[in-house]
């Protein structure tokens, strides 16, 4: 009964389970762990698909220029790199197209343009495939730094909290700055405002971790941002309601939210591959 309710209730708000559309990433093969820090530096995997790429390009380029000892060279090369990508990550050998790649270097060999241009296209489909598949989720993974690691120190409770769990944290005690103010008990209010500045202030001990240049830390907490923070600071100890919101809703546009876009929203993609590829 219940479940015909919540049918019919779809049907009546124009819910389509049905049509429920998803934007998929591949979860890239755990093997490739291998070919990235800390378990290498050297990047073996990219590097492959570097000499693949150079590959295709000599391919191109000789064959225009009609100099098929070059062409057979690059064709060659191009077959040994897109094969090693089966060598190095197992889970990968059966999305490669093998007897095409080599028919490719034959087609060079043979100088028939139009077998070479069905060749290259079939493999090169399969580049493009994959890429569309796993590229993000590789870099995502296996570039973008794992926040889980950092930790902050709470200037209030000297309690180390992640990254989330902090910022949690100072989000809430902007919330109860709001919640007592509006409820009017002002030395509460004073309190939790305060404490939210204090934690804000907090953040830069993290950036440090991965930021060697203080160039980067000025960018979100510069000479402007510690201003605006002077005004909040003086609107908190006055409970001034329209400055305390004139003055946050400039440091949530230049200082939470452009951080966010460049640290949150990758990691939160990053932990959801994450999650998937154990
Ligand atoms: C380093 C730059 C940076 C700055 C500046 C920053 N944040 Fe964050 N914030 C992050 C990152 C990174 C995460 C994701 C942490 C994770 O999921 O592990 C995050 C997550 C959050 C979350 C979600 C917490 C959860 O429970 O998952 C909230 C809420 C938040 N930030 C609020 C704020 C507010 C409010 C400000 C400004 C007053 C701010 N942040 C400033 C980097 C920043
Ligand atoms: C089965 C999967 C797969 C196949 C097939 C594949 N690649 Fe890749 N390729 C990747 C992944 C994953 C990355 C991201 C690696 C990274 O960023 O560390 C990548 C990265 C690259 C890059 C670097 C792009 C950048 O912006 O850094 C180039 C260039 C490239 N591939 C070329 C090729 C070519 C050319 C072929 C075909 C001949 C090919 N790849 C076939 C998975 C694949
Ligand atoms: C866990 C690692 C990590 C921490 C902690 C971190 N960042 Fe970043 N940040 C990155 C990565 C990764 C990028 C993208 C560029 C790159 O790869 O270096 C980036 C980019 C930036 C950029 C864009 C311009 C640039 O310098 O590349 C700014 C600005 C920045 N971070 C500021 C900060 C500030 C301020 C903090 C501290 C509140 C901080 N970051 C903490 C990893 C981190």
């Amino acid at each position: 009964m219940k479940k015909l309710y919540i049918i019919c209730l779809a049907i009546l708000t124009g819910i389509s389970f049905a049509f429920a559309k998803d934007v998929r990433l591949g979860v890239p093969p755990k093997s490739l762990d291998k070919y990235y820090p800390p378990n290498s530096e050297k990047y073996e995997y990219l590097m492959n698909m570097y000499k693949a790429s150079i590959s295709f390009t000599g391919l191109s380029t000789s064959l225009r220029e009609q100099d098929w000892k070059r062409a057979e060279k690059w064709a060659e090369s191009l077959k040994n790199a897109y094969l090693k990508i089966g060598e190095l990550v197992p889970e990968w050998d059966k999305v490669l197209r093998k007897k095409e790649a080599n028919a490719l270097v034959k087609a060079v060999k043979e100088r028939n343009i139009r077998q070479i241009q069905f060749f290259a296209n079939a493999v090169g489909r399969t580049c493009s495939k994959c890429h569309e598949r796993y590229m993000a989720s590789t870099k995502l993974l296996y570039h973008f730094p794992d926040f889980d690691t950092v930790t902050l120190e709470d200037p209030i409770t000297g309690t180390d909290y992640e990254v989330a769990d902090y910022m949690a944290k100072m989000t809430t005690s902007f919330k109860l700055l709001n919640v007592y103010m509006s409820d009017g008990l002002t030395k509460k209010a004073k309190k939790a405002g305060m404490n939210f500045v204090k934690r804000l202030k907090g953040l830069t001990q993290m950036c440090s971790e991965c930021h060697t240049n203080k160039l980067s830390e000025e960018i979100y907490f510069g000479k402007q941002f510690n201003q605006k923070v002077k005004e909040l600071e003086t609107a908190i100890k006055n409970l001034d309601g329209k400055k305390i919101s004139q003055t946050f809703a400039w440091i949530n546009m230049n200082n939470c939210s452009k951080c966010h876009n460049v640290h949150e929203v990758p990691t939160m993609i990053r932990e959801k591959i994450k999650k998937k590829q154990k």
